[in-house]
């Protein structure tokens, strides 16, 4: 890659996205192509040729994918297969007929066996069965990451992709109908302080073990990737250490500075019961994150505070 390179980064308004044109630019990129989900409906496959014809990117980040926590997966898997499968067959094809130079796919860690080996590596994919509750988005990313493998070996396009585990921090989606864990935990406990409530109610047993990373840390990793690897295989993109919902919901909870009590409402799903990504291919490569969990929940709901009439919500 090189700096003059026209760098077209699908979803770059998401989570990801903007992160990623973030770590971009502190890079020295400046050539950033975006198109909003209403300029460009990547679904539409005639819509995402043209706009390959015209703007004929150097290289891809393909962050745009339709996104959701357990209970959106749960109720709208038929969106999720096709919406993600679509988008994906529309731009890696285009980028392929177009020649671009490097393609960066971005997966999740759902894609592993819901009782993979932990920490999860890279080549437990495929070894068994998928957690159910997002099994629908889970083919889909499955299905990029193969093909991103296959156009590398049938034609030697650098397509590569990469798996992060659960990432939060500036514009992640805050609303309660369809976000991650995090991000609900922060909108809930900061709306009870404000609001005086004697208790917040969370979602399962608190059980379950989570690794999160800090999104700007993704980011980094990415163009790391984009920069300094080429192979056939995914990389995983996580911090290495976990620690259990509960311990999450009391870390935010004293970052938020609520002193209500939680309540834990175990009628509902838990998900998988352990999900830590094995990342020593990433440190092997040189990329080691920089940002702890305690600093990414602060700024984190820093960035809340300050933008919660216009974030997600
Ligand atoms: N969030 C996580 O914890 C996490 C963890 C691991 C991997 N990832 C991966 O990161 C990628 C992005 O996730 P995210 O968290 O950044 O999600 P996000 O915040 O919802 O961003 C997704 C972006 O894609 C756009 N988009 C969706 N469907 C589109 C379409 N048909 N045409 C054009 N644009 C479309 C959305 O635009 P609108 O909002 O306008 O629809 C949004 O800007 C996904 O591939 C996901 O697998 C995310």
């Amino acid at each position: 890659m090189n700096k003059q390179d026209r760098i077209y980064v699908a979803g770059h308004r998401g989570l990801v996205g903007s992160a990623i044109v973030r770590s971009l630019k502190r890079s020295g990129y400046e050539n950033i192509i975006g198109r909003t989900h209403s300029e460009l409906d990547l679904k539409d496959q005639a819509a995402v040729r043209a706009f390959f014809d015209e703007e004929k990117p150097d290289v891809v980040v393909l962050a745009a994918a339709k996104v959701g926590g357990i209970n959106a997966n749960n109720t709208a898997p038929a969106d999720f297969a096709y919406e993600n499968m679509a988008i994906q067959c529309n731009v890696i094809g285009a980028a392929h007929d177009h020649k671009a130079k490097k393609l960066l796919f971005l997966g999740s860690t759902c894609i592993y066996p819901r009782m993979a080996p932990q920490p999860i590596p890279e080549d437990a994919l495929l070894t068994g069965p998928l957690e159910t509750t997002n099994e629908a988005y889970a083919i889909a990313k499955i299905a990029g990451l193969e093909m991103c493998k296959f156009f590398k070996r049938q034609y030697g396009d650098d397509f590569i992709s990469c798996m992060p585990t659960n990432l939060y921090g500036p514009h992640d989606n805050y609303d309660l109908k369809g976000s991650h864990v995090l991000p609900a935990m922060i909108r809930k406990f900061h709306e009870a302080k404000v609001n005086g409530a004697p208790s917040v109610t969370l979602w399962g047993t608190g059980s379950p073990l989570r690794e999160f990373l800090y999104v700007d840390d993704m980011a980094d990793a990415c163009v790391f990737l984009l920069e300094n690897y080429s192979g056939e295989q995914h990389v995983n993109i996580g911090t290495g250490k976990e620690l259990t919902i509960r311990e999450l919901a009391e870390l935010v909870r004293d970052t938020v500075g609520y002193t209500g009590t939680i309540v834990w409402d175990d009628s509902m799903p838990d998900g998988t019961p352990r999900k830590l990504t094995d990342v020593t291919k990433l440190h092997s490569l040189g990329f080691h994150h920089k940002v702890d969990l305690p600093e990414g929940i602060r700024l984190s709901y820093d960035w809340f505070r300050k933008n919660v009439d216009n974030a997600r919500m």
